[in-house]
């Protein structure tokens, strides 16, 4: 990018960022009220091919909790349709119905803003027996691969040799629409949040397959379009689906990837006769300009591969979890309403935690694309054996001079225990204004704890714009630890995309735009409530597992 459109794609990025906040006068841009007239479907299928069914799992890949962090106590299976099958299902499969009254919804292993799911997902596969190799989308509501391309076997070979072993590629795309019709201007970062969960529940249930999940980081924006033939698809201007990400995915004892696919690949995939045609979601869609023009500024040039280099950290003890690592991404759920006397014992506040920070070799985060730039500030209410107050959780060493110069000076930046980067920064009692700050949700009060996810802003993006995504990314995938870390514990998590940014920066003393606060989260122990009712989540196709 040439410098004059560079300043002008970083001043665009920060001129969104701003005009997405909600503050306590005004809520950012959006609708106000349910078109429920033009809600957009929440399953895009691609008309005019026969979808391919896939098989259910009909035993979950073995392994405790702790399974979702070490690949090594997984098997490594084959990459064939049936281990695909089984990966799709524990990341991006439906997990439950629920019904209320004369409503029913279905909700999926990976989480949503709204529960609206703006992440679709296309894959390239390897031939399987008679099957060749395809281009396809997945479509969780048949668990069914939407067959959209033929690969020639010849250009197949060419993708395997580049990415070294039998592995498959994962594209993750965002409908903006389906956020922005009940959200408005703030719904393109709630897209990028879920791309966030759903690339960390990926890395997850390929882990417990023996697989990793590898970012093609060199790859830009038009070159994943490319590969998955978005180029050619006659969308509905509304209705596009935008690229965010593609992984490589691939036995985690293989050699890691390179981080791109040659010009050579990309072009004949361009030439590849296309098959399928996206339904239409809504009837009728609102144009949000302030969307378009983010999605224009952040569009990911080609480069900038990133490999990681994280530093290594041993687990702390973890005082164990009730569920299977499987069980526990089957489970998880967001909880509506919390019960405010419930307090967590400190060991297991401090194994959540521990599992958020980043570890060379550990799910999810070493499918990142970036060094690691999210740090947790936490409202912590009720943990046993810990005073209540404001914490901070340093995710990146490296950072940690820059914080404390960026807080207010008062802070007292007390280790909570040693060789743990918890530092005690104020204490007294934040329910009332953990509540405040995040829209006034109960339930960022009624946890035991509650936390925004703070990091770098404005350097980053002047290193490239699109950062902008990937913080929110980062953030998504934090949010997806704590989910199931929570969940893994008896207790349960709620993202939180709804809060006043520039309130939060003022707890913190953050001056305008060094910092910021991407996403927030809570914990706590859920009250369910009793008018739901729960079906499986393929009872819809005969299937009661
Ligand atoms: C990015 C993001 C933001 C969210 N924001 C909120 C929020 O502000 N308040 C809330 O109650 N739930 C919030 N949620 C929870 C979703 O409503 C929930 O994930 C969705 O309804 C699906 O339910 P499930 O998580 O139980 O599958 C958020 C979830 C995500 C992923």
């Amino acid at each position: 990018m040439d410098d004059d459109r560079h300043i002008t794609a970083l001043e665009a990025t920060i001129r969104y960022h701003d005009r997405s906040k909600h503050r306590f006068d005004r809520y950012a841009p959006s609708p106000g009220y349910m078109d429920w007239e033009n809600q957009p479907n929440p399953f895009r299928f691609y008309e005019g091919v026969e979808p391919e069914p896939l098989s259910f799992l009909t035993d979950d890949p073995g392994g405790g909790h702790e399974g979702l962090y070490l690949r090594s106590r997984h098997r490594t299976s084959p990459v064939d349709r049936s281990a695909v099958a089984g990966f799709l299902e524990l990341c991006l499969g439906l997990s439950a119905w629920k019904m209320a009254g004369a409503s029913r919804w279905s909700l999926r292993i990976n989480p949503s803003s709204g529960n609206l799911h703006p992440t679709e997902a296309h894959l390239i596969l390897p031939p399987d027996g008679d099957r060749p190799a395809g281009r396809y989308h997945y479509s969780p509501f048949l668990h069914a691969l939407e067959p959209l391309a033929r690969v020639p076997g010849r250009l197949w070979q060419k993708v395997e040799a580049h990415l070294g072993s039998t592995s498959f590629l994962l594209g993750l795309s965002s409908i903006f629409w389906r956020e922005s019709w009940k959200y408005g201007e703030r719904a393109f970062r709630y897209c990028q949040h879920d791309a966030g969960h759903a690339l960390a529940a990926a890395a997850f249930s390929a882990a417990l397959l023996g697989w990793k999940v590898t970012p093609l980081s060199a790859m830009s924006d038009r070159q994943i379009e490319q590969l998955l033939g978005f180029d050619q698809i006659n969308w509905h201007p509304e209705e596009k689906e935008h690229a965010d990400l593609l992984c490589a995915v691939h036995p985690a004892d293989a050699a890691v990837p390179s981080p791109d696919l040659p010009d050579e690949v990309l072009s004949e995939f361009s030439s590849l006769p296309l098959s399928g045609r996206p339904n239409r979601l809504s009837r009728k869609q609102v144009r949000w300009p302030a969307i378009a023009e983010i999605a224009g500024s952040t569009r990911k040039p080609e480069g900038g591969a990133y490999t990681a280099p994280l530093s290594a950290a041993a687990f702390i003890d973890d005082p164990g979890a009730l569920l299977s690592a499987a069980q526990t991404i089957r489970r998880r759920r967001s909880a509506l309403d919390f019960n405010p006397e419930f307090i967590l014992p400190r060991r297991q506040f401090l194994a959540m935690l521990d599992k958020t920070r980043p570890r060379p070799n550990t799910p999810p985060f070493d499918a990142a694309f970036g060094p690691p730039e999210v740090h947790l500030l936490i409202f912590a209410h009720r943990i046993e054996g810990l005073d209540s107050g404001m914490y901070l959780l340093v995710r990146n060493p490296a950072q940690i001079d820059l914080l404390r110069g960026a807080f207010h000076p008062h802070f007292s930046w007390d280790l909570v225990e040693p060789n743990f980067p918890l530092f005690a920064l104020e204490p007294g009692d934040f329910r009332q204004i953990a509540m405040r700050v995040s829209c006034h949700q109960h339930i960022a009060g009624d946890g035991a704890f509650s936390l925004a996810m703070i990091a770098r802003f404005e350097d980053v993006l002047r290193t490239a714009p699109w950062h902008y995504r990937r913080l929110f990314w980062e953030s998504g995938m934090i949010g997806q630890v704590l989910y199931l870390e929570a969940e893994a514990r008896g207790a349960r998590g709620t993202g939180i995309g709804c809060y006043f940014d520039d309130a939060v920066h003022e707890l913190a003393g953050i001056e305008k735009g060094r910092f910021q606060s991407m996403y927030h989260f809570t914990v706590g122990l859920p009250v369910n409530d009793p008018r739901l009712q729960t079906r499986p989540p393929y009872a819809h196709l005969d299937n009661d597992r």
